[in-house]
């Protein structure tokens, strides 16, 4: 299983790699944002860490749009994956760079039928987002279950990113069910490690090893 990064922050960023713990990032512009640098300087400081997938999302609307953009964010690095909204536009857009090879990651996924259209347009990878299905008393992970027996039944090679994960349950699950990658906040990726017996192991072999004696 794969963890991508759900963050911009160079800092969490290189922390997550020197853990093992980073296969590749996701971005979105609200992670952008919360970065106060332009898009250019965050972006040039992530793909100078990180070799794996980086996606980048097209702002434009229309998918004569979206290709223009995609293709300048494809020119920034060899690992740019170009984030494309699950729309009518964007699917167009999927299908357009899939034909020329640049993979794509189909984001704003809610429903089995959009990531199977996803796929169908050539998506390299697809974005459920479970915790805001989740926030609606939705179920985000039998959504990733529904996509991942569709793929598995015809075969399609487009990689499941669990995204929107909030918690090390959606974690868990997404492991069970077999899904291809999460994207991880660095907050929930801290939790994964956390136990709290470890803890309490930990400071016990500390209080006994002192009372061992020193000759
Ligand atoms: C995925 O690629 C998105 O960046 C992300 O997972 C969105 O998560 P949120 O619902 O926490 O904003």
């Amino acid at each position: 299983m794969k963890f991508f990064i759900d963050t911009a922050n160079i800092e969490e960023i290189k922390e997550a790699k020197s853990l093992g713990m980073v296969d590749g990032v996701t971005t979105n512009p609200s992670l952008i944002a919360r970065e106060k640098k332009s898009f250019e300087a965050v972006v040039k400081e992530i793909l100078k860490v990180i070799d794996g997938p980086v996606s980048l999302e097209v702002m434009s609307l229309d998918v004569d749009g979206m290709f223009k953009e995609g293709k300048k964010l494809m020119k920034l690095g060899d690992q740019v994956v170009i984030k494309v909204p699950m729309t009518m536009d964007g699917l167009k857009a999927t299908r357009r760079f899939a034909a020329e090879g640049i993979p794509v990651n189909q984001t704003l996924i809610f429903s089995p039928l959009q990531a199977l259209m996803a796929a169908k347009a050539g998506a390299a990878y697809a974005s459920p987002f479970v915790g805001r299905l989740d926030d609606i008393a939705h179920d985000g992970m039998a959504l990733v279950e529904q996509i991942l027996t569709i793929y598995d039944q015809y075969g399609y090679d487009t990689e499941v990113i669990v995204a929107s994960v909030r918690h090390p349950g959606h974690v868990l699950e997404a492991a069970m069910m077999g899904a291809d990658i999460a994207t991880i906040p660095f907050k929930v990726i801290q939790q994964l490690a956390q136990h709290p017996l470890t803890d309490r192991g930990v400071d016990t072999f500390l209080a006994d090893w002192k009372k061992v004696p020193k000759k």
